[in-house]
C-alpha cells in the first residue's frame, strides 16, 4: 500500500498565486492575484502540500468588519483548492489550520465574503450568513459569513 504525505505550512504571499490565478483569477492578469494587505505582519498565508505540489491556500488577514461588534477580528481571503484535488477534504483541513492559528491570536471572530457556490462548504464548518448578498464585480454573488472561534 502507498501513502501520499499531506503537509500544511506557511507560505508566502508570491507562492499563493499559481493557486489563485487557476481557481480564483482564472484568464485574469496575474497581477489580479495580489491582494491588498498581502504582506502586513498581521497577515500569514498557509498552503497545503500533496508530496511536494500545492494543491490548496488559505490567507488570513487581521481586518474589522463593521457588521460586527468584536475587537480582534481576522478575514479569511483567497480560500481555494485546485480543482482535480477537491472535495477530499483539504479545504477543510486549511480553514482548521487557519482558526488555530486564529485561536493562537485570541482572535474574537473570523468573517469572510463567501461565493454564493462556496456558502455550502462553510456551513459544513459551522459559519452563518449575516446580511444579504452582494455583487462583487467581475467575481459574483457572496454573502458575509462569520464564526467565533473556539478550542473543541
Ligand atoms: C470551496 C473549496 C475551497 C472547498 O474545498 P474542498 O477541498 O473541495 O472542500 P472539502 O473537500 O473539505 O469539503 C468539505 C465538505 O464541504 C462540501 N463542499 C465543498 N464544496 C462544496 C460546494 N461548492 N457545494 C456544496 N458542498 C461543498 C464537500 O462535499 C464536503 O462535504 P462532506 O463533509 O459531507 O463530504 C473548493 O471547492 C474551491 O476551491 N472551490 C473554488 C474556489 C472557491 O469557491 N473558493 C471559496 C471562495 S469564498
Amino acid at each position: 500500500m502507498s501513502y501520499i504525505i499531506m503537509e500544511i505550512k506557511k507560505i508566502s504571499s508570491v507562492e499563493t498565486y499559481p493557486v489563485r490565478h487557476e481557481v480564483l483569477r482564472k484568464g485574469k492578469p496575474i497581477e489580479t492575484c495580489q491582494f491588498k494587505g498581502d504582506d502586513d505582519e498581521n497577515t500569514a498565508h498557509f498552503g497545503l502540500f500533496l508530496e511536494d505540489k500545492l494543491v490548496g491556500i488559505i490567507s488570513i488577514f487581521k481586518e474589522n468588519n463593521n457588521l460586527f461588534s468584536e475587537s480582534n477580528q481576522f478575514q479569511i481571503r483567497g480560500m481555494a483548492v485546485l480543482e482535480e484535488a477537491q472535495g477530499k477534504g483539504f479545504g477543510t483541513e486549511l480553514v482548521k489550520e487557519t482558526e488555530n492559528h486564529c485561536i493562537n491570536l485570541k482572535a474574537d471572530l473570523i468573517w469572510f465574503n463567501a461565493r454564493e457556490k462556496a456558502v455550502p462548504f462553510y456551513e459544513k464548518l459551522n459559519y452563518k450568513i449575516i446580511g444579504d448578498s452582494f455583487l462583487i464585480p467581475d467575481v459574483g454573488i457572496h454573502f458575509v459569513m462569520y464564526k467565533k472561534p473556539s478550542k473543541k
